[in-house]
């Protein structure tokens, strides 16, 4: 074991020289289709395969079956074998997982954290084995060993939803106080943070003035959060601050819902607890079809959409990029080739260890205004000939 260990190590540090001599860039052998393959070195096991091991916290949600299926189609464009798990929102599952993908050979995990904070132990076992690791949507939290993230701007998600709010009820020539409250999401997961973060400096402002009032007072991080982004939860919560707080006759103008798992829920809480005749206005984020039947239906007033085909196509190129012996902490991939924007950030996502390189994407708003030409002529979304919506890509 320590003999091939040792073996393993003289290799890698004869591979890092080589590698080091040799361009610093590899964006212009890196994959944007299926004719432009990249010459993959195999860096950690010797058998020839490259194994990319991609683990994703659950299949409830509809986003992660999509992440999962993209990501699954990017690689294996690139002769990549992979392993694809999904951990039922379990951290135990997920360790297990990462686990089985390590003694299978895997030279590259994307992984989405079920709990971010949760898998130190595993993530150093993989590092000590010279697996390249990339944190997906998700920041891995309190570990030296992730190499790099791939995400959207998640404070702007939250600044997209607040800035809908704003628009939606007009409070900049406001002459009386509307009532908001908010869902947040899970605390585990460190995106939950951005979006609160971007929502609440965005409309603070407003609170501070008077123009938004929270009947329920509950504004902080942990009192609006929402674990699990559980939908039963979210409504659960909202239907007891509408016992509590909106008796008959009073109004609540918005709910600022993290996103489109909690907007359900905060949707079916109205539907059931409110009896005002008002429209309530209503954010989410994903563009789950759930969400997009209740926009059409002027349930929910707008989703955040991130476009995770894209997603899968920066975390493909960076993967290839890091496999080809590119050195970790550097710009990796060209993202002009895109007809969409990616921005790599080494400031912003600190995982309490160390500030975390990352590729960061766009998130858009939709709403009834542009949901065709966004979601439905661009292809994400069709409809059957019964009329029913289903996701093409
Ligand atoms: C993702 C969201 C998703 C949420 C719940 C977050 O980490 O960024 O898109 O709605 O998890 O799964």
């Amino acid at each position: 074991m320590m003999k091939t260990k040792r073996l393993f190590a003289i290799s890698l540090l004869f591979f890092l020289i080589i590698a080091g001599c040799s361009s610093k860039k590899t964006n212009t052998d890196v994959g944007r289709n299926d004719t432009q393959k990249v010459k993959i070195e195999d860096t950690h096991s010797d058998d020839g395969r490259t194994v990319v091991g991609i683990s994703m916290p659950d299949m409830l949600l509809e986003r992660w079956n999509r992440d999962g299926l993209f990501l699954k189609e990017q690689f294996e464009k690139n002769d990549c074998e992979v392993i694809l798990r999904y951990a039922n929102n379990l951290i135990d599952t997920q360790v297990n997982d990462l686990r089985d993908m390590i003694n299978s050979g895997a030279d590259l995990l994307v992984i989405t954290a079920v709990d971010g904070a949760a898998l130190s132990d595993i993530l150093d076992e993989a590092a000590e084995a010279n697996i390249k690791i990339i944190a997906y949507d998700r920041l891995l939290m309190d570990t030296e060993a992730v190499d790099y993230y791939v995400s959207f701007d998640n404070y702007q998600v939250g600044v997209l939803q607040a800035n809908y709010v704003i628009d939606a009820l007009a409070l900049d020539s406001a002459e009386k106080t509307f009532n908001i409250e908010f869902v947040s999401g899970d605390p585990v997961d460190n995106n939950a943070r951005f979006f609160y973060g971007g929502a609440m400096d965005t409309l603070k402002p407003y609170i501070d003035s008077g123009t938004l009032n929270v009947m329920s007072n509950q504004t902080g991080f942990y009192e609006t959060s929402t674990a699990q982004w559980s939908t039963d939860l979210a409504q659960q919560r909202l239907q007891i601050i509408l016992n509590s707080y909106y008796p008959s006759g009073t109004i609540l103008d918005a709910v600022l819902c993290a996103n489109d798992s909690t907007a359900l829920g905060a949707a079916r809480a109205l539907e059931a607890d409110y009896s005002e005749k008002n429209p309530v206005v209503l954010t989410g984020q994903d563009g789950d079809i759930a969400n997009i039947y209740n926009i059409f239906d002027g349930v929910q007033s707008m989703t955040v959409f991130k476009a995770m085909d894209n997603e899968s196509v920066v975390t493909a190129d960076l993967g290839l990029a890091i496999l080809s012996g590119s050195k970790p902490d550097a710009d990796l991939i060209d993202t002009s080739n895109w007809d969409f924007s990616c921005d790599y950030n080494t400031t912003d996502y600190d995982n309490g260890v160390r500030v975390v390189s990352s590729y960061l994407l766009q998130p858009i708003t939709i709403t009834l205004d542009n949901i065709e030409e966004e979601l439905f002529d661009t292809g994400y979304y069709s409809r059957n000939s019964a009329g029913l919506i289903y996701a093409v890509k």
